[in-house]
């Protein structure tokens, strides 16, 4: 998936056809506005004081207790960048963002978009670790409230990619217990386990994450089925002949190639025979030329927050294959443009 300047009208269609249009000031200065002004309308309350509902500012500020001026300029922001519409002094949020912005969805972002104000942070130090090669490796220095933003944000990605992938993941006959390598809020377990009546699964989280992983969890129709255990996948031992599944989801961009290599024996070993290692990523292509927007700003985004980054699917299959599994489909999904699972079967 990519995303694409449209013009607004004939001047603008020629100047871009011209390349008189200044691309850079476009990609940056105009899209990073706009990317703060939709978080601080998470971050505020602006998109719950509207509702459904068509809103003076004065009635927006009864809810969100800021400053009137200020708050009007960003409601209006926020119409330009097409998250609003304007009428006659109302504001109102367009129909299509409803399920994104509005706490009453399943499907809504509101805590992933507040998370990013600490990735925003986090993305500040982008030239220092480009000077130096030192990363952030944020999972070992985070605070409390970070671990909670982290913990929603994560949440908010995975609410309708677990749905699908529950649907699309065909698990061996009678599987009875998964193991979910940094499982976070559970979703994934959870909607694996409703969709597998006989599976249990125990979630493997870094003890900083468990209290507000499982707090979410809770309140995710969670099942008696589904356990947490506190610890670290690159020095646990996951033991032998355990699991008819073992999944990581959006982790092995925070490991090193070497450590990546060393866990997916640990996997193999732990595998029942006819055991899945599914591991769900989003995918670098094999060459920067490809292109693919999603994989490759991931990647830069993991290498300076974790010292990893994106993998290719190549890279991704030579470690399951190296440790004695046989690597099987691949799997794209919908709701996560860019992110796949990779199956093998021990
Ligand atoms: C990006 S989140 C992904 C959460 C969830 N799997 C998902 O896809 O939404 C990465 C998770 O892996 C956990 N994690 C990171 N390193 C870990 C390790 N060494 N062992 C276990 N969990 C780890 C983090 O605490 C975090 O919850």
């Amino acid at each position: 998936m990519k995303f694409k300047i449209k013009p607004e009208g004939l001047l603008e269609r020629m100047a871009l056809w011209l390349n008189l249009a200044p691309l850079p000031l476009v990609d940056t200065q105009v899209a990073f506005n706009a990317a703060r002004a939709i978080m601080a309308g998470a971050e505020l309350g602006i998109y719950e004081a509207l509702g459904k509902n068509s809103k003076t500012v004065e009635q927006v500020i009864e809810s969100t207790h800021t400053d009137i001026a200020a708050t009007k300029n960003l409601l209006d922001c926020l119409v330009g960048v097409g998250y609003l519409s304007w009428k006659n002094g109302n504001y109102s949020i367009r129909p299509r963002y409803y399920k994104w912005l509005l706490k009453e969805y399943p499907s809504n972002l509101i805590g992933k978009l507040r998370f990013q104000l600490i990735e925003w942070d986090w993305m500040a130090k982008l030239e220092d670790y480009v000077r130096t090669g030192k990363p952030l490796n944020f999972h070992y220095s985070m605070r409390p409230e970070e671990w909670a933003h982290y913990q929603q944000g994560m949440r908010d990605l995975s609410v309708n990619t677990a749905r699908e992938l529950a649907g699309k993941l065909k698990l061996p006959g009678g599987a009875s217990r998964m193991l979910d390598i940094g499982g976070s809020h559970g979703l994934f377990s959870i909607e694996l386990c409703k969709k597998n009546p006989s599976l249990s699964s125990t979630i493997l989280e870094l003890p900083g994450a468990i209290d507000h992983a499982s707090a979410i969890a809770a309140k995710e129709n969670l099942t008696e089925r589904v356990k947490y255990k506190a610890g670290n996948a690159l020095t646990d031992d996951l033991g032998d002949q355990q699991y008819d599944l073992i999944m990581i989801n959006n982790v092995v961009h925070h490991f090193t190639p070497a450590e990546n290599f060393a866990l997916a024996k640990k996997v193999a070993r732990a595998l029942k025979p006819g055991g899945i290692y599914a591991i769900g990523e989003f995918i670098r292509l094999e060459t920067p030329g490809e292109g693919g927007v999603v994989g490759s700003t991931a990647g830069l985004y993991f290498s300076l927050t974790s010292s990893s980054g994106t993998w290719s699917e190549t890279e991704m299959r030579s470690w399951q294959s190296e440790a004695g599994l046989k690597t099987t489909k691949t799997i794209g999904l919908m709701t996560l443009p860019g992110w796949k699972i990779l199956t093998a079967v021990r």
